[in-house]
């Protein structure tokens, strides 16, 4: 007779396999189409799938609301999910966009084309936008550059097409702005570093592009192989919005698995995506992104960190305390450990958590009896003291009446992290928490 495994069982069992690496597809697809900070490493994620796949419906559904660069919505279409992510970072809607989307290829490959013939033509060198400081952070040179490249983009008629061309114009300014990509925070290159700097944005844009159509090509490649298009069509849903997930998720679906890593900390000490994401942004228009996004993303370099979780000090420390020292006492022995002044210090930990927790409540509501919660989370230190947001993660779903299935502990030194940071070290284990809500 032959006995099978719970999910449960299965899940518990792919440890060693994640660990050790073995089995997986190393390709990385559309992974790299621009490089967002702290990404997961989709191979991890889809063994994962791979063990539950057979457990699910054929109509299956997946969502994440820290959404990223989409990596855990291209892993869930490769399996067949029905896809919904959100995220409060208008860059990585628009790269959400466009790894979800139904691209043909020939068609981006003719706009690369009309694109480089546009741009051999356009003989003018003005500066098409202007912010504060703009001669901070680009040469001269660079901002006639990319204007022309934005010019270029712009004389698309397609906007999907546009919204491909933007990513990687965002992935450009990266490379070619004043500031070091060597951190996510924006600093200044030193003047000797600027002027002896060869960059060539117009090259850098159209080896880019090439490379990119490439990469989505593959991923649709392996769409197809797998019977999930149809006329070029993927043949589930794939649903990307803008949106605040501490607010609301923004969807009336109901999901059979959840797929995420959220932030470690508030941006401010930790990844700030919204630095990384300023100078890309001031160059793509926001209507090519999403009609929805109400945030002045632009109004100052912190403006998204500030509006991510735990970027905003709201409420008393007392009332956090009393709200959430119960449901963790991780968390409570964490600031139990202190003193008045580093308590005072580490207020931010309790505002993320707090944050943490609103969400959490937001995406429950819409996760079905039954379904598996991934979450991928790191520890960090605060106070020269160790956050334990795996165990603190631990307690506060418990809390709300789910369980751990298991607990995967994996390197992340291939994530892409901050080395170093002044007030707090991100760590360099990570785990991956299985949860099962069986509500
Ligand atoms: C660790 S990253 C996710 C990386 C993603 N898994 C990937 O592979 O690219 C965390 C994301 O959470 C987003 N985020 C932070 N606060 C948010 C909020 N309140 N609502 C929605 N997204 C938020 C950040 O903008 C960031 O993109």
């Amino acid at each position: 007779m032959i006995i099978e495994n719970t999910i449960e069982e299965t899940l518990a069992a792919i440890d060693k396999e994640i660990l050790n690496g073995e089995n997986h597809d190393k390709r990385e697809f559309v992974r790299k189409i621009l490089n967002y900070p702290a990404m997961m490493v989709p191979s991890v994620q889809e063994s994962i799938i791979k063990a539950m796949i057979k457990f699910l419906p054929e109509n299956r559904s997946l969502i994440d609301p820290f959404m990223g660069a989409a990596n855990s919505l291209v892993a869930g279409m490769k399996y067949g999910f029905n896809v919904y992510g959100q995220d409060i970072n208008p860059l990585s809607i628009l790269i959400s966009q466009v790894k979800t989307a139904d691209y043909n290829i020939q068609e981006l490959n003719d706009a690369l084309t009309r694109i480089k013939l546009f741009i051999e033509n356009d003989n003018g060198n003005a500066v098409d936008i202007n912010f504060n400081n703009i001669t901070k952070w680009f040469k001269l040179e660079v901002q006639q550059d990319l204007s022309k490249l934005r010019r270029a983009i712009l004389s698309e008629k397609d906007l999907y097409i546009r919204k491909f061309f933007w990513v990687a114009l965002a992935e450009v300014v990266r490379n070619c702005s004043n500031d070091r990509t060597s951190t996510f925070k924006m600093h200044i290159r030193t003047s000797e570093e600027i002027q002896n700097r060869k960059i060539f944005p117009l090259i850098t844009f159209l080896n880019l592009s090439k490379k990119s159509i490439a990469d989505i090509e593959d991923f649709r490649n392996s769409l197809e192989k797998e019977n999930l298009l149809e006329n070029g069509k993927y043949i589930r849903t794939s649903e990307v919005k803008w949106g605040n997930s501490m607010h609301k998720v923004l969807t009336d679906k109901k999901f059979q698995l959840l797929l995420t890593s959220p932030p470690y900390g508030d941006n401010h000490t930790t990844v700030t995506y919204g630095q990384f994401s300023y100078l890309p942004l001031q160059w793509i228009p926001v209507n090519e992104i999403d009609e929805t996004i109400t945030l002045d993303y632009l109004k100052v370099i912190n403006e998204i960190d500030s509006n991510s979780l735990g970027g905003k000090n709201l409420v008393s420390s007392k009332e956090l305390e009393d709200k959430l020292f119960p449901k963790s006492t991780t968390l409570k022995e964490y600031f139990n450990f202190l003193n008045p002044d580093e308590r005072n210090k580490a207020k931010k930990v309790l505002n993320f958590i707090n944050d943490l927790n609103i969400t959490i409540d937001n995406v429950l509501d819409k996760m079905d009896v039954n379904s598996h919660h991934v979450w991928t989370i790191g520890n960090r230190n605060v106070n020269n003291k160790e956050v334990k947001n795996d165990k603190i993660l631990i307690e506060l779903l418990e809390s709300k009446g789910l369980f751990l299935v298991t607990d995967l502990a994996r390197d992340i030194l291939s994530k892409r992290m901050p080395g170093r940071n002044n007030f707090s070290d991100t760590m360099s284990k990570e785990k991956i928490l299985i949860f099962k809500k069986p509500f």
